[in-house]
């Protein structure tokens, strides 16, 4: 069995009176997806938060490759290859696609970079911004302002800014919110193409996209995995029709 890329071990949090994570465990593996699915409040945006750093966990540890990251900053774990899309957009609107995407080489680049090119023609970061544009399928539209993007073409700028910092594993929150029919199949089929080389842990409420890209998935109901495994099991499972997929 190839070695997790990203491992939780029993991670708890509570806000007040309310438990959010509960004993949660689980692991991303190479070339895979591992969907996270549950009701709404269910804990899933406030796991990815653990997991990016933005909120530190009552208990438990989080593992990247072997490193253990579970006291590290945002940016440090970003450093070391956890990357992730945020559900509100964080890109600059008024610069082209590829400088969008410069940007978030020149952050993985970091200190080391000395501006002796003016960074628009500066090809350390230029061809790093353009295969990654290519792996997402953006070639054609490098030169557009954001501002001027489709919602669909938005979320892919999203991920690739995030693949511009090469990440180890990648966190999507809901990417295919807001997309029409054709959007979400669309980012599927680049979904489907990315996670051989970066695995994917996917929160998505899109049922029909969340069965075809997962090779596991984990539920999550009031902060607690309550049944994990492949589509066919997941759909069988009565304790997961009953709180989320219905009849
Ligand atoms: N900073 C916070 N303080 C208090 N409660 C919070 C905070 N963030 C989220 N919650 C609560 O934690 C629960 C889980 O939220 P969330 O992780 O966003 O759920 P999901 O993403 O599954 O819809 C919800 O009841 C939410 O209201
Ligand atoms: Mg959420």
């Amino acid at each position: 069995m190839s070695e997790a890329v990203l491992t939780l071990k029993g991670l708890y949090k509570r806000f007040g009176a309310l438990e959010v994570t509960r004993d949660v465990s689980l692991d991303l593996r190479p070339g895979e997806i591992h969907a996270l699915i549950g009701p709404n409040g269910a804990g899933k945006s406030t796991l990815i938060a653990q997991i990016a750093g933005a909120l530190s966990p009552d208990a438990g540890q989080i593992h990247l490759g072997k490193r253990d990251i579970t006291g590290l900053s945002v940016a440090h774990r970003a450093r070391l290859g956890l990357g992730r899309s945020f559900q509100v957009s964080s890109l600059a609107e008024p610069l082209s696609v590829i400088r969008n995407v410069m940007i978030g080489v020149q952050a993985m680049a970091g200190h080391s970079f000395h501006f002796w090119t003016p960074i628009d023609r500066d090809e350390r970061l230029l061809v790093p911004a353009r295969a990654v544009l290519g792996r997402m399928q953006l070639d054609h539209r490098a030169d557009t302002p954001v501002a001027e993007l489709s919602h669909g073409e938005r979320r892919q700028v999203e991920v690739a800014c995030a693949l511009a910092l090469e990440p180890k594993a990648l966190l999507l929150d809901e990417p295919m919110a807001g997309l029409g029919p054709e959007g979400t199949a669309h980012l599927t089929d680049l979904l489907e193409t990315l996670k051989r080389e970066v695995p994917i842990l996917l929160i998505e409420h899109d049922m029909d996209a969340v069965f075809r890209l997962a090779d596991r998935l984990s539920v999550l109901v009031a902060g607690s995995v309550i049944a994990h495994g492949d589509g066919d099991t997941i759909r069988r499972d009565p304790r997961v029709r009953d709180a989320y997929l219905g009849d």
